[in-house]
């Protein structure tokens, strides 16, 4: 899309650009060139994935823009950068008619099912061999572009395949869809491009993490996230959700008058390559091009066994014919085109019958129901037991004990019920009742009128007792190895741990005597408890449990006080003026921090050694990192890449997810791949050793 002189002197613009923001600002002179380094710096975040800015100083330009729009209403022009972000409410979506209907794919699931597709191509065409294109089939939601005179005039779902929904403002919030594309310069007036739109697999997670946490059932997979997502009627939701756009089909264009087909509407290969060209992101990487079958068949097992590494979710591959006039000459059925085939993956969907519903007690009291099925395999693990969420769900879902239901498992996703099969039932099936009463502890459960969740709030209630101190000990809490949730249930129902304090006084001589307890695995235990006791105050914070308190907004209260005692004093308000701290995570903290059995607990785990102090401003101090970011990469000599980063962090460093301008430091260890490339790439990242970052921190 763009050439090496074009990034040059885009990249070039772009420091103009910036250094006259920091004098008087750009004028209305420089509006087109802060649109297209916009348009540019999109496309490399958005397109190659490979940033060439700091995203501050793209916001910075991006204001700049938006403030001479706001100065010269007259000179914004549709395409500009600053138009994608809609507002207010969408009333509704009218209907959309597909210029050329959005036909299906027909199915093949094997070798032999391609080598048929393969046999029945040649003889429509009277070929010996044909060369196809294969490239992924995405799973996500259909959607169709149309642009005239190279602009976005509408974006549609794919609805009946004849008829859809507009859904133009929703479409305008994805940055890797281009608002204006040079389709005049392949002599192109109008065009219908088709293509799938998806939330790749991080996203869709933090999406699902959102959800949670505000007690609501989290989505079966991000196919139904994206779907849904192009329908919600509030276009900064819908930009808040990071959809991503691939397109893969020219299924119309008209040409200018006087212009021939351009050359790269001769074959699927160059359609592809051309929407790339005009900045799409086309599967033009992805894409490969084979002269017979077989390798076809080697590339479709390739792509499967990586499935799981690729940051969105594909269920197959697309094998198309490559010439256009072979395509035409073989035509289609009323269903799907016959110079292409959909190759799917083995499924992560099964059938299995819902045995039953136990009710689980969480660590804030949250009673969840779990449904209990016949053991099924399902993408490579067999599941038997699947969280239901909450009372609405299953009202919602319908679902039944004895019910038929289906089971999905998306790559990384835990599995989830999409739906029940009433068809399936014999009329012997039960309700589900939710309890009135906790499954543990009896007491009565309550529920708020905005939640979906009924709770036992008894703070003392086994099952929460027991839970709390499994999150005080795991992994990202405290960290208290050797304990596990099977020792933590043993030890309780043994009357040997009763409460969070009460690690830090067990009786090892009793444990001792307990079977399979070993004097190594009781020195262990015993030195992963002393160990938790130098844990930075974060992690003693997010180990409480505190509703809504993640592991952010933990760093967040420890960097805030001199000691966790002081909340006491913390008014909602005062919280509230923290970093991503709302009312609703304020009214939790400040619960948790009147409530004088907390306080008690507090003050005994700082009798018991504890530490309740804020050190983290020390070490800010010494270490002078505030600000910098970190990444690690490959095997570091000797220190654990968990270990490094904690460091990092301890010194007031941030550790970044990946390489961009925003990185200060890479660390580099043995073997380390794409990031060191990538970094190298970048002036102003720093590539160092273990012994220099040892050396920076004042470790060394
Ligand atoms: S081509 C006329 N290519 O799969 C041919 N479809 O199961 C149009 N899909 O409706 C389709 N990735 O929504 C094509 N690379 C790809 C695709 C793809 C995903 C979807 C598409 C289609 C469905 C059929």
């Amino acid at each position: 899309m763009y050439s090496a002189d074009e990034t040059r002197q885009l990249q070039q613009a772009t420091r103009t650009l910036l250094k006259k923001n920091q004098t008087g600002g750009p004028d209305t002179k420089d509006l087109e060139s802060l649109r297209d380094v916009l348009r540019f710096h999109e496309h490399r975040y958005y397109i190659l994935n490979d940033p060439l800015i700091a995203d501050v100083e793209y916001d910075q330009l991006y204001k700049a823009l938006e403030k001479l729009e706001l100065d010269h209403p007259k000179l914004v022009t549709p395409d500009s950068p600053t138009q994608r972000v809609g507002k207010g409410l969408t009333a509704s979506f009218p209907a959309a008619q597909h210029l050329v209907p959005m036909l299906s794919l027909d199915n093949s699931y094997n070798s032999d099912d391609l080598l048929d597709f393969d046999r029945k191509a040649r003889e429509l065409t009277g070929l010996s061999e044909i060369e196809y294109c294969v490239e992924p089939k995405f799973d996500g939601s259909s959607i169709s572009l149309i642009y005239e005179n190279d602009m976005l005039v509408r974006g549609a779902t794919r609805g009946d395949g004849v008829q859809g929904d507009e859904v133009t403002v929703n479409i305008r919030q994805i940055r890797s869809i281009p608002l204006s594309a040079r389709f005049s310069e392949y002599g192109i007036q109008q065009a219908e491009i088709r293509g799938e739109v998806l939330i790749n697999k991080k996203n869709f997670g933090k999406y699902n993490e959102t959800l949670a946490e505000q007690g609501l059932a989290p989505l079966a997979n991000p196919r139904n996230a994206a779907a849904g997502t192009l329908r919600i009627k509030d276009p900064v939701e819908v930009a808040k959700r990071n959809l991503e756009a691939f397109l893969y089909h020219v299924s119309y264009f008209s040409l200018v008058k006087g212009k021939k087909t351009p050359e790269a509407m001769q074959s699927h290969a160059g359609s592809l390559k051309m929407l790339w060209d005009l900045g799409f992101r086309s599967p033009e990487k992805e894409k490969k091009l084979f002269k017979n079958i077989q390798g076809v068949i080697r590339y479709c097992a390739e792509f499967e066994s990586g499935r799981d590494d690729l940051p969105y979710e594909i269920d197959g591959m697309v094998i198309k014919v490559n010439d256009f006039a072979l395509q035409d000459k073989m035509g289609m059925t009323s269903h799907h085109p016959r110079w292409a085939i959909a190759y799917k993956f083995k499924a992560r969907q099964a059938t299995s019958k819902l045995l039953n519903v136990e009710f689980q007690v969480g660590r804030t009291g949250a009673v969840t129901p779990v449904a209990k099925l016949e053991p099924v395999a399902v993408g490579g693990v067999t599941v038997s037991s699947i969280s239901i969420h909450n009372e609405d769900y299953i009202k919602e879902k319908d679902l039944r004990i004895g019910d038929q239901v289906l089971i999905e498992r998306a790559g990384d996703v835990i599995p989830q019920i999409v739906k029940s099969l009433p068809d399936a039932r014999s009329g012997k099936e039960k309700k589900i009742h939710f309890p009135k009463n906790c499954p543990v502890c009896e007491s009565i459960l309550f529920k708020e009128e905005e939640e979906a969740v009924w709770r036992c709030v008894n703070l003392d209630c086994p099952a929460q007792v027991v839970e709390r101190i499994i999150h005080f000990v795991s992994k990202d809490a405290m960290d208290i190895r050797g304990f596990g949730d099977a020792n933590v249930r043993k030890f309780y129902e043994l009357g040997l741990l009763k409460d969070v304090p009460g690690i830090y006084t067990m009786d090892f001589a009793s444990i001792g005597k307990l079977e399979g307890f070993g004097q190594k695995s009781i020195d262990n235990l015993q030195k992963s408890i002393s160990n938790s006791l130098t844990q930075p105050l974060y992690r003693l914070i997010y180990a409480l449990g505190i509703r809504f308190v993640g592991e952010t907004t933990a760093k967040t209260l420890a960097r805030a006080v001199q000691h966790l005692l002081d909340f006491k004093n913390y008014s909602q308000e005062d919280l509230q003026q923290l970093e991503d701290v709302g009312p609703k995570v304020a009214g939790s903290i400040h619960h948790f921090f009147s409530n004088r059995e907390n306080i008690h607990m507090l003050e005994t785990l700082e009798k018991l050694g504890l530490p309740l102090k804020n050190d983290q401003k020390k070490t800010v101090n010494s270490g002078n990192l505030t600000g910098q970011t970190f990444l690690f990469t490959g095997t570091l000599p000797t220190l654990k890449r968990s270990a490094a980063e904690a460091l990092a962090e301890e010194a007031g460093g941030q550790i970044l997810g990946g390489v961009s301008a925003k990185l200060n430091y890479l660390v580099v260890g043995e073997d380390a791949g794409s990031k060191l490339e990538k970094a190298r790439k970048i002036n102003t990242v720093k590539i160092i050793s273990e012994e220099e970052f040892l050396k920076l921190i004042g470790k060394k």
